[in-house]
């Protein structure tokens, strides 16, 4: 796969300013603002510091969150983050392409680095659209002038055709970083090498790519069953003609993903409940406190977990798995009270035979915490681009690549 894309092995950096498109959107603790988990800040700064100890003047550009959201932050606080990792100074300009992310752009020396503000502050970053269509966006006509190489190691942001991850690919050599290489190479070994049964463990909170990923590998063969959690098991629940109550309806509608329920039917009605499975019970908070109940007399409360009953059935099926790929954890798991679902299929993962791949920032958080991460067989920086490959979805970011380094033969 490598030789369809240029990597950082393919130029000479030295004094060249490098471009690097990285994904350090972490978890933030609501609360103080502080991240959460730094497994994504640590992931990516091998490659800035190979970039930098090669004498790169290295300009970095990523995302936190989005707009609307209560983690939407500026990147401030990543950069001092990074600094402490590398053990390097990483210079922060809260400005993306204006007169003073230029002059810090053009100020900097080889092996400076050099953090823009956060992509999704630019209105059209978040706009899906071809490389050509991004290529001509302020942004990356604004930094293209001052670029020699652009540098995609953002793996985990390479299912979305934004602007700041295919825009610079047209007019500038690219090439994949070495986050990005390791994630290709390992996941589509795993996918040449499918053994049954397979399981998909789905949850998190963005049911739209979780709800489509379901429909392909239940489809496409991949997946023997798709096991749910979180959000999408409340969609599943919703579509199956299980009352979750009004508090929980009205979070996916608030969150525009009502539409998912149709879908879900659909793939209920076409694969069954037997492979498409959802919760047998749920935990929601009673008065301050984790109470479990049947799926069938869940009160207006919301769900914050799945059951006990759900998460045993759920390790049943995981322990008699050949391969496990998991995806966003099964609750609040920030919470406690409500870590039970995510802590304990982890755990039932990492003890498994399966050959496990685990993708998705919170759970990856979550592995981590758990001390488990060296027991499974690959930790994904990706959530919904792990789980789109998997689901044999070409990555927009990645082909964008592909096609670069095509222009160039
Ligand atoms: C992720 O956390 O999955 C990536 O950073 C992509 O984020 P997004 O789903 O908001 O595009």
């Amino acid at each position: 796969m490598s030789k369809e894309f240029n990597t950082i092995d393919d130029f000479n950096i030295e004094d060249k300013t490098v471009l690097v498109r990285i994904d350090i959107n972490s978890p933030v603790d609501p609360d103080n603002g502080l991240i959460l988990d730094d497994t994504r800040l640590r992931l990516h700064s091998e490659t800035i510091r190979e970039l930098s100890k090669k004498g790169a003047k290295v300009v970095i550009l990523a995302h936190q969150s989005r707009p609307g959201k209560n983690d939407f932050t500026t990147l401030d606080q990543h950069a001092k983050e990074l600094s402490k990792i590398l053990n390097l100074k990483v210079q922060y300009t809260d400005a993306l392409f204006s007169n003073s992310a230029k002059e810090a752009i053009a100020n900097l020396y080889p092996g400076d680095i050099l953090l823009l503000e956060n992509a999704r502050f630019f209105s059209e970053e978040s706009l899906s659209r071809s490389p050509e269509e991004q290529s001509r966006t302020i942004l990356v006509r604004e930094l293209t002038p001052y670029i020699d190489l652009f540098v995609n190691d953002a793996f985990a942001a390479a299912h979305r055709s934004q602007t700041s991850l295919v825009g610079f690919t047209i007019n500038t050599p690219s090439a994949a970083g070495r986050v990005m290489e390791k994630e290709l190479t390992v996941i589509q070994n795993a996918l040449d090498n499918v053994e049954h049964p397979c399981i998909f463990l789905l949850g998190g909170m963005k049911p739209d790519d979780s709800i489509d990923v379901m429909g392909n590998v239940l489809g496409n063969g991949t997946a023997d069953k798709v096991l749910t959690t979180g959000i999408v098991a409340n969609i599943v629940l919703w579509a199956a003609g299980h009352d979750i109550n009004d508090v929980n309806r009205a979070f996916i509608e608030a969150r525009g993903y009502a539409d998912m329920v149709e879908k879900a039917k659909e793939l209920l009605d076409k694969y069954g409940d037997d492979r498409v499975v959802y919760p047998s019970d749920v935990a929601i908070e009673k008065d301050g406190e984790r109470v479990d109940v049947g799926i069938d007399e869940i009160p207006n409360n919301s769900i914050f977990d799945i059951g006990v009953n759900t998460i045993r059935e759920y390790a049943k099926i995981i322990r008699e798995a050949e391969m496990v790929f998991a995806n966003g954890p099964a609750g609040v798991f920030e919470n406690p009270d409500f870590a039970m679902g995510t802590e304990d299929l982890i755990n039932a993962i990492a003890s498994s035979k399966a050959f496990s791949v685990i993708g998705g920032g919170h759970i990856a958080a979550a592995t981590n915490g758990a001390g488990l991460a060296d027991e499974m067989d690959h930790v994904s920086s990706g959530g919904g681009a792990c789980i789109s490959m998997l689901a044999g979805k070409p990555l927009a970011a990645v082909e964008a690549l592909k096609k670069s380094k095509k222009m160039e033969d």
